[in-house]
């Protein structure tokens, strides 16, 4: 099965379908731009017409025009006749994405394969709807796909591994890095990065520290490129608070996933963040900005005691095969800009002392929540030895 010089069909042109197509097309794909709303498609046209000639004018392309013409836009479904491969990009809800499927099904041959970008639903519940569930597969980009090079390539448990293989083959062809996952709730990027938000949170919760102290602890003496909180706000509340919530709720309320309601209250009162001016964080111009207790036992304490919890995190999900080891430190370097792989991290620290900062947290709280993976205490009798 060969993907490569085929016509690729999105269905949805916001945010993430407009920016796939742009990539596709920029692959050399004719890509057919599927769309419901007409407000979407046209506002998709101006944006891609935009983005694409910009790349030409900074040198980056000399074939703007064809690459822009090279994708179609289109309310027809029909128009998906001769494509080998959907990629789905609509509004995340099961239901609406099971009928736009079943849709696609009755247009397409059974040798076009079917892909859905969710961030969030099971890649095989989806599958399961379509008549050919062995033809399904996930893509999850991310935003904006035409920036981000990790793809996070998630098989259902019904897909035919040609299908995987093909895909990974053509993520590849359009310059992407893909990393393969299981599929299980956030896949890798959205499961191994909740502790980064969420231990942050505790610790602001408990009045351990404040949002600035934390957010310097973890630029300053982690490496991140952005704290917890100012990275928060610049996601969205609305969008990060929502990923926390359906994680928790998919993984059968593990606590290790527990929302915070001071997260909560700032998305009930619409304080989203940067977008809305105001989040952690007051974005208006004569605000007075928070200023960091930089006392370096704080810090270090702060910045243990969140990279202990994403260690864990990552060392979990390769003891549950939910990536192999190269992918977890691929998907977290390159989809979230973390300084280092987590796993090459806990090399460095030595998973005896994460495992004893998890066990001092464990022993503190009496909570599952800190509790340590099988891998880590392995891992760190294994050092001992
Ligand atoms: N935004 C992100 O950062 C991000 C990252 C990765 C994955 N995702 C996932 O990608 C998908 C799309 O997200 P987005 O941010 O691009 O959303 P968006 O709201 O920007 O765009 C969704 C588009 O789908 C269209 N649509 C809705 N229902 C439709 C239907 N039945 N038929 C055809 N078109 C329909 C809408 O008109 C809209 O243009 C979601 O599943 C989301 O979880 C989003």
């Amino acid at each position: 099965m060969n993907m490569k010089n085929q016509i690729i069909g999105i269905v949805g042109a916001g945010a993430m379908g407009s920016g796939i197509a742009q990539v596709a097309a920029m692959a050399g794909h004719k890509v057919v731009l599927f769309d419901n709303n007409p407000g979407s498609l046209e506002k998709a046209q101006t944006s891609l017409h935009t983005n694409i000639h910009k790349l030409q004018e900074k040198g980056k392309i000399s074939n703007a025009a064809e690459i822009f013409q090279s994708i179609s836009f289109t309310s027809k479904i029909e128009d998906f006749a001769p494509c080998k491969l959907i990629i789905e990009a609509i509004i995340e809800q099961l239901e609406v994405k099971k009928a736009v499927f079943a849709e696609i099904e009755k247009q397409v041959q059974d040798d076009c394969a079917l892909a859905t970008n969710t961030s969030s639903l099971s890649v095989t519940a989806l599958a399961a709807s379509c008549r050919l569930p062995e033809r399904f597969i996930g893509l999850h980009f991310f935003n904006p796909p035409p920036l981000m090079a990790l793809v996070e390539v998630i098989p259902a448990i019904q897909t035919d591994p040609k299908i995987t293989d093909a895909s990974v083959a053509l993520m590849q062809s359009w310059g992407k890095t893909p990393v393969q996952a299981k599929d299980t709730p956030g896949f890798i990027v959205n499961r191994v990065a909740r502790p980064f938000y969420g231990e942050a949170l505790r610790i602001y919760e408990e009045g351990i520290a404040d949002i600035a102290t934390i957010d310097y602890a973890m630029t300053h003496l982690g490496g991140f490129r952005m704290g917890p909180f100012a990275l928060m706000d610049y996601i969205g509340h609305d969008v990060n608070y929502v990923v926390t919530e359906t994680v928790f709720r998919s993984f059968f309320h593990d606590p290790r996933y527990k929302p915070s309601f001071s997260q909560k209250r700032l998305l009930e009162a619409g304080w989203l963040g940067r977008k809305s001016g105001k989040g952690f964080y007051d974005y208006s111009p004569d605000a007075t900005v928070p200023q960091p207790d930089t006392n370096p036992e704080k810090c270090q304490m702060i910045l243990d005691r969140i990279l202990a919890m994403l260690i864990n995190e990552a060392i979990d999900a390769l003891y549950l095969g939910i990536a192999q080891e190269s992918d977890l430190e691929i998907a977290m370097t390159k989809g979230v800009n973390y300084p280092k792989g987590l796993i090459q991290w806990c090399k460095e620290w030595g998973a005896s002392k994460c495992l004893a900062v998890l066990d001092d947290l464990y022993r503190t709280y009496h909570e599952d929540r800190y509790r340590a993976s099988a891998l880590l205490r392995k891992m760190a009798d294994e050092e001992k030895k």
